[in-house]
């Protein structure tokens, strides 16, 4: 079993600690200040909670789990880990300085991964110190449900490290596929754009959010529809990978609609935060 170690503990960093966990690993979770550690704790334990509830767990392989967890907000933590995955807000400088302050920690030896959605993984390699052993490890909200992770290879991830992120994936219980480092890889090039058409569709008044996600889920077989999906994944990282996808292809195809862009600046991020397209109880 291999020590990993997971940057950021939001909604995706969390699900990363708790598939992580549930394999066995001996795991640490690393945030920025305690409020956001606290935060994530909770958000693991209450579906840790829901797993033994559902039978999907007992009581004590959830606690066997939860003892294989340290929680901290020290770097100096991640000294000892095999793995490290990256999963903070999809920004790309913040990014490359967290990596700069991981290069100065992390074992030379060490798998380095990205969660990163979209962003090139070519512009943080450098910041890593270490590019060969560099890849993407893409997984999907909700983790612990999505069997799915996209492995990125960047133009400098060896061999080696690409066959052991998708021997570490496949030992989490999921199933991978290989994208190139092109900008939204493989999912997001494709989801992000067919979201910001739904939310051009509301803009446009061409049809209620409800229809069109009523259209989606009973017409299309999705199990949600577009705009249920863009408040589920979060306006904000929707809007960031639409950002990137425009800058990079520069095709108004991927172009963020205005709608989209005034809602994140209005604070409405999605079910994380209480309000997206619809009203989860958030208050505003
Ligand atoms: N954590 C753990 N388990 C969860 C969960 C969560 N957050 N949410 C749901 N589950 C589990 C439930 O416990 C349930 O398990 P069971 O079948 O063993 O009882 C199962 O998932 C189904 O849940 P529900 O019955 O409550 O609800 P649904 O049947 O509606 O499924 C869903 C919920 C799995 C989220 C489903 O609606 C779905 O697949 N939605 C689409 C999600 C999707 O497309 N994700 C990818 C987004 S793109 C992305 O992440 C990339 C990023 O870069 C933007």
């Amino acid at each position: 079993m291999k020590k990993v170690g997971v940057v950021g503990c939001g909604l995706m960093g969390s699900g990363i600690v708790e598939v992580c966990l549930k394999s066995g690993h001996e795991t640490v979770a690393r945030e920025v200040n305690d409020e956001l550690l606290q935060r994530g704790l909770g958000r693991l334990d209450g579906s840790l909670e829901r797993a033994v509830q559902k039978g999907k767990m007992t009581d004590a392989e959830r606690e066997a789990a939860r003892a294989r967890l340290t929680a901290t907000t020290d770097m100096g933590a991640l000294a000892g880990c095999d793995i490290i995955i990256e999963a903070i807000t999809e920004d790309r400088r913040a990014k490359a300085a967290l990596w700069q302050e991981i290069a100065k920690v992390a074992p030379a030896g060490a798998l380095l991964a990205t969660n990163t959605s979209s962003i090139p993984l070519s512009s943080l390699a450098p910041a890593t110190g270490n590019p060969s052993r560099f890849l993407g490890l893409h997984f999907m909200n909700p983790v612990p449900v999505m069997k799915l992770v996209e492995i990125v290879r960047g133009i400098e991830s060896s061999d080696a490290a690409v066959a052991e992120g998708q021997a570490f994936i496949e030992g989490l219980g999921k199933t991978t596929i290989l994208a190139k480092d092109t900008p939204g890889f493989l999912i997001n090039v494709l989801l992000v754009p067919y979201i910001c058409e739904a939310v051009r569709l509301v803009e446009a008044g061409f049809g209620t959010k409800e229809d069109i996600d009523k259209g989606m889920q009973l017409g299309c077989g999705m199990p949600m529809g577009p705009i249920t999906l863009l408040d589920f994944v979060g306006l904000d990282t929707t809007l960031a990978i639409a950002d990137v996808l425009y800058e990079e292809f520069g095709d108004p195809k991927y172009k963020a609609p205005p709608l989209l862009r005034r809602m994140v600046e209005s604070g409405f991020y999605g079910k994380k935060s209480g309000r997206g397209f619809y009203d989860y109880g958030g208050g505003k």
